[in-house]
């Protein structure tokens, strides 16, 4: 632990805080909160509302300025882009012994799928469909965030997401709203433990409130416009999850609502967040969102600063439109002290909260720094969360596992690359620790198989994309051999061999932030290396990197297995070669449709019926289909195989008319008809046949995880209640409706055994 250095006015005052902030509960919070905003001025209240960046994560085009000047003078609430107990505690120490009040600052970060030990990207997390493990994964995030002296991180992010060319579908969980708060309240539990004063646990944000995954197109930052009942019964769902669950802080979404950007939005801040919802903590902008109002074309500087404030918003992150506007927005009465005074007092909860003015270096611990980074338990973690969350998308003739003999040709341009496997949004992470596909290879088998490794292609050949994807570093490199030199190599490799695995997809930052794709397929300089190594008539295993669902019908025609390792973190190679040589039996779902084509987004298993339903298969005129491509997707939302094969039987119901307080449960037996033990996500669906307005042809509402060993067959129950049942209607009362229902039981959505039932009066 660093020593603490304060002014001798500083511990004086400090000293003070200290004994009334010994113990938190509300009304000694409120005392303290009080007793402090009392000894402000409003520059000093304004002050706490600014969240600034001295350069370490920047995602917009603007960098804060004179950051240490600004903190001594309380015009600086916290900080976020440093890490690390010295330079954390270096700057705390210019608040706490430079500025007049010695308020502490709180310390942020994107800590997203794992600090220094990366796990997958979410989206590969969610594919897990194991609250459990990824309750973990959050937890040892947040014990490396700790020791490396943060005590806030922006995360989970929960944005529900259909569109798979916008980018950061990676960073969420995919298209269903209630497996999306299922793990929006893991991570938030995960993260904050049950007290935020713990030197190991974080403070949560929420993001990007509201609906920022639902941008048109598939465009990042696009406009979003939503039906109210859309956006209650499917899109807000894992926010108030995660609200439920407790989480400290959330975040404004860049996008536009139904014509009122987030961040200016009353409707949303306000009055669902904290009426409807009843939130109680730190509502901060995204990056610059508040000056982006003005290119929204709401105001000026001025005008939209004191509308974000008006509509809720506490903090305001790097663009510091609320320090240099708020003040004069108060003497014009456009802003009331209220308005700044309930903003500055959230923050200054959220510090009480996370014990930083009982000791604001509470955080700072150069032994934790130590030992607790990258520590072998987080990377043992890493590698069994990083094999649970890959998806074996195909596998024909049972190729995988592979036999631990023989020869392989390990080929594509993402076999032997450090510098991709981390995926987006780990900007902790250092790629140089990361476990490459061909090393994980070599460490699980390399002495029993012969590995034959060529590049084969670039990850793209197309200069103006490898132009903007190459904005961090270089993902993608450009060889200096010919793209035709490159794939007669791989050839040549993979006709020396027995089975060739080819390890292709996207570079990490195809996806994440502003990393909208129209077309979501391999890119051609990939594609055309899968089709010579297709043609040497060779099994073929596509071991797929990616943080979108991308297209992939040609090489779901044409290879022999697929296996989704999307973007499996620090330990991917290991985890890849667990799984690749049975070591481990792959268990994962996918949690978002993987459409056929471009041409079919959005798809998704959760849609209305229209009244021109399409048959599948019948191909007559005047349905709701295509005339050139099935409605269906090419991979359904829940779908993924095993090693191992699953049968289930059909549904039995206890009852066949549920009341309300009452429940019924619906069971299946379910057998590993095959010779491995394996792991099968079990998935509940409901659907209610008529109602006061269309309802989904399916809705997810539970879902249970089993180990089965071969020929073992388990009964697995799930209860329903009223409670599961319910929708909000048209007047967006939460309510359930009697009548007709079906439950479905079975291994993914499209995969299902069903029943009916009545819930009557
Ligand atoms: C912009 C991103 O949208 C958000 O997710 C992130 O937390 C902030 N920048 C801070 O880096």
């Amino acid at each position: 632990m660093k020593k603490l250095h304060f002014s001798l006015v500083g511990l004086l005052v400090f000293c003070s805080f200290t004994v009334s902030a010994q113990h938190s509960g509300s009304t000694k919070m409120d005392n303290f909160v009080n007793a402090l905003m009392k000894k402000m001025t409003v520059d000093e209240k304004i002050g706490q509302l600014n969240l600034v960046t001295p350069g370490g994560a920047v995602t917009g085009s603007v960098v804060s300025k004179d950051v240490d000047t600004k903190i001594r003078n309380g015009q600086v609430g916290g900080l976020f882009g440093i890490t690390g107990p010295d330079k954390i505690h270096r700057a705390q120490e210019i608040a706490v012994n430079n500025s007049r009040l010695h308020i502490p600052l709180i310390f942020g970060l994107d800590v997203i799928h794992g600090h220094r030990t990366i796990f997958p990207i979410p989206l590969g997390l969610s594919a897990s469909w194991d609250t459990s493990l990824i309750r973990k994964s959050a937890r040892i995030a947040a014990n490396e965030a700790t020791a490396d002296a943060l005590n806030w991180v922006f995360s989970p992010m929960v944005d529900i997401a259909r569109d798979p060319r916008w980018g950061r579908v990676s960073e969420g969980s995919g298209e269903d709203p209630f497996l999306g708060s299922e793990i929006a309240k893991a991570m938030v539990e995960g993260y904050q433990g049950n007290d935020l004063a713990k030197n190991t646990t974080v403070m949560a944000c929420v993001k990007h409130y509201a609906l920022y995954g639902a941008a048109e197109a598939g465009r990042e930052y696009n406009t979003v416009d939503m039906s109210k009942v859309k956006m209650y019964n499917e899109y807000l769902a894992p926010y108030k999850a995660a609200v439920d669950a407790g989480v400290g802080s959330v975040m404004s979404s860049f996008n536009t609502v139904n014509g009122v950007p987030a961040t200016a939005n009353k409707f949303l801040m306000t009055d669902v967040l904290r009426k409807q919802w009843g939130f109680k903590g730190l509502v901060v902008t995204d990056y610059t969102a508040v000056n982006e109002l003005v290119n929204h074309g709401i105001g000026d500087l001025q005008t939209v600063s004191a509308k974000a404030l008006n509509a809720g918003i506490d903090m305001d992150m790097v663009g510091e439109g609320f320090l240099t506007t708020l003040k004069k927005s108060l003497q014009q009465g456009k802003v009331t002290q209220k308005g700044i005074d309930d903003a500055c007092r959230r923050v200054l909860e959220a510090k009480y909260k996370l014990g930083l003015f009982d000791d604001p270096y509470r955080y700072c611990n150069n032994e934790r720094e130590k030992t607790e980074l990258m520590s072998d338990a987080n990377l043992k973690a890493a590698r069994e969360i990083a094999a649970r969350s890959f998806v074996l998308l195909k596998n024909n003739n049972q190729v995988l596992p592979l036999k631990k003999s023989g020869t392989i040709a390990l080929i594509g341009p993402l076999a032997d690359n450090k510098r991709n496997m981390l995926g987006t949004w780990s900007v902790s992470g250092d790629p140089e620790k990361s476990v490459t596909i061909i090393q994980g290879i070599k460490n699980v088998v390399g002495n029993d198989v012969n590995i034959l490794y060529a590049k084969g292609a670039n990850i793209s050949d197309d200069t103006a994309l490898i132009k903007r994807v190459n904005v961090f570093g270089t993902e993608i490199d450009v060889d200096q051999k010919s793209p035709e030199e490159m794939i007669s190599d791989a050839v040549a490799t993979a006709n020396k061999a027995d089975v060739v695995v080819a390890v292709l997809g996207e570079a990490a930052d195809m996806t994440g932030e502003s990393s909208s794709m129209s077309e979501i397929g391999l890119q051609p300089s990939q594609e055309n290396l899968l089709r010579a190594l297709v043609k040497t008539g060779k099994p073929v295993v596509l071991v797929l990197m990616n943080g979108r669902p991308m297209t992939l019908t040609w090489e779901d025609e044409h290879v022999t297995a697929i296996l989704d390792i999307w973007f499996g973190g620090t330990e991917v190679g290991n985890a890849v070669a667990d799984v690749l040589f049975g070591n481990y039996n792959p268990s994962g779902k996918i949690t978002a449709s993987f459409p056929r084509n471009v041409g079919q987004i959005p798809v998704y298993y959760n849609h209305l019926n229209t009244g021109r339903p399409y048959v599948p298969g019948e191909g007559t005129k005047f349905k709701s289909d295509y005339l050139d491509v099935p409605n269906t997707p090419l991979y359904p939302f829940g779908y993924g195989l095993s090693y191992t094969s699953f049968s289930y039987s059909d549904i039995t119901l206890n009852s066949k008319t549920l009341k309300p307080g009452g429940k019924i449960t619906a069971s299946v037996n379910v057998t590993n008809t095959g010779t491995r033990s394996g792991k099968e996500t079990v998935q509940l669906y409901t659907r209610q046949m008529i109602g006061s307005i269309s309802r989904p042809v399916k809705e997810l509402k539970g879902f249970q995880q089993i180990t089965l060993e071969p020929g073992e067959t388990r009964k697995v129950t799930f209860p329903i209640s009223v409670d599961d049942l319910k929708f909000y209607n048209s007047d967006l009362k939460y309510v359930y409706e009697p009548g007709a229902f079906k439950v479905f039981i079975g291994t993914s959505s499209a995969d299902v055994k069903e029943a009916d039932f009545n819930l009557v009066r």
